[in-house]
């Protein structure tokens, strides 16, 4: 069983910077064959605000002639506390007549895949209370297969019990139920995006995986904090069999480099976190 996990495409019709990349990765994609091909979120530019950016992109995987599954990012739906992109019950609604519920499960081999939405942790709202409870109840239900979570946002940077990082990974609340969680299931995978950058660890028996964007990488006019990682795009490509897996991350040809610090100003004028 070939799973690809794809990330941060931050494409839209009207902010084409990055589109570029998508004939590319699609055609990557095609010739892997994949039985399924997982988007760790912020799919769009601006689905958040932008609703063309999400029938848009939607139209897009569903061009790529494998089954699909998404959960989205923070220019997706918005982020849980931000000022003026707060996610919402309006830009949930909105990302699930495009791209259907932003949690899903996918049995497969002797695993179970989860995918959940990281922009809803730490939001306090129903729909928070509603995921939680439908996420340990998934797992509850795991019915003795390995555990997987993709979600869009990293548990941590560089240790699980580091203090708030801000925009870059969940916050030290939410993280700690989600360890508990983690550790009473003993989940095998955590596969993320958000960092736009490639990294592939073990930390006390789970292993992590940073998928890294198709579309652009991180530079320092972004003032990201220290993290590990490699500044590089891709893709990563999973083989499931049994209770195995394997991963890789993968160069994709034809990419093009793009640095955000180059265009920030015209894609996102308002700096992602405020
Ligand atoms: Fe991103
Ligand atoms: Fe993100």
């Amino acid at each position: 069983m070939r799973i690809i996990q794809i990330s941060d495409t931050h494409l839209s019709p009207g902010k084409a910077h990055f589109t570029d990349n998508w004939a590319p990765l699609a055609d990557w994609i095609a010739q892997q064959r994949p039985d399924l091909v997982i988007h760790t979120g912020d799919v769009t530019v601006d689905g958040a605000d932008v609703e063309e950016d999400l029938r848009y992109t939607a139209e897009l995987l569903r061009g790529l002639g494998a089954r699909f599954r998404a959960v989205p990012g923070n220019h997706d739906v918005g982020d849980a506390g931000h000022v003026s992109q707060p996610v919402s019950e309006e830009r949930l609604e909105r990302w699930r007549v495009h791209f259907g519920l932003d949690r899903w499960v996918e049995d497969v081999e002797d695993w179970r895949l989860i995918g959940f939405d990281a922009m809803l942790l730490g939001s306090g709202g129903h729909e928070e209370t509603l995921q939680t409870r439908w996420l340990e109840a998934v797992m509850h239900d795991a019915g003795g297969r390995r555990i997987a979570w993709f979600l869009h946002r990293p548990l941590f940077l560089g240790r699980p019990d580091e203090s708030d990082t801000g925009y870059w990974s969940v916050k030290p609340q939410p993280r700690s139920l989600l360890f508990q969680l983690l550790r009473r299931h003993a989940v095998a995978l955590v596969a993320s995006g958000h960092l736009h950058k490639a990294h592939d660890f073990v930390r006390d028996g789970t292993r992590y995986i940073w998928a890294p964007s198709s579309a652009f990488l991180v530079g320092p006019a972004m003032k990201a904090p220290p993290m590990p990682g490699e500044n590089r795009l891709g893709a990563v490509v999973y083989e499931f069999g049994g209770r195995t897996i394997e991963a890789r991350i993968v160069a994709v040809p034809g990419l093009s480099r793009h640095w955000i610090d180059d265009v920030a100003q015209e894609v996102y004028p308002r700096r992602p976190d405020k």
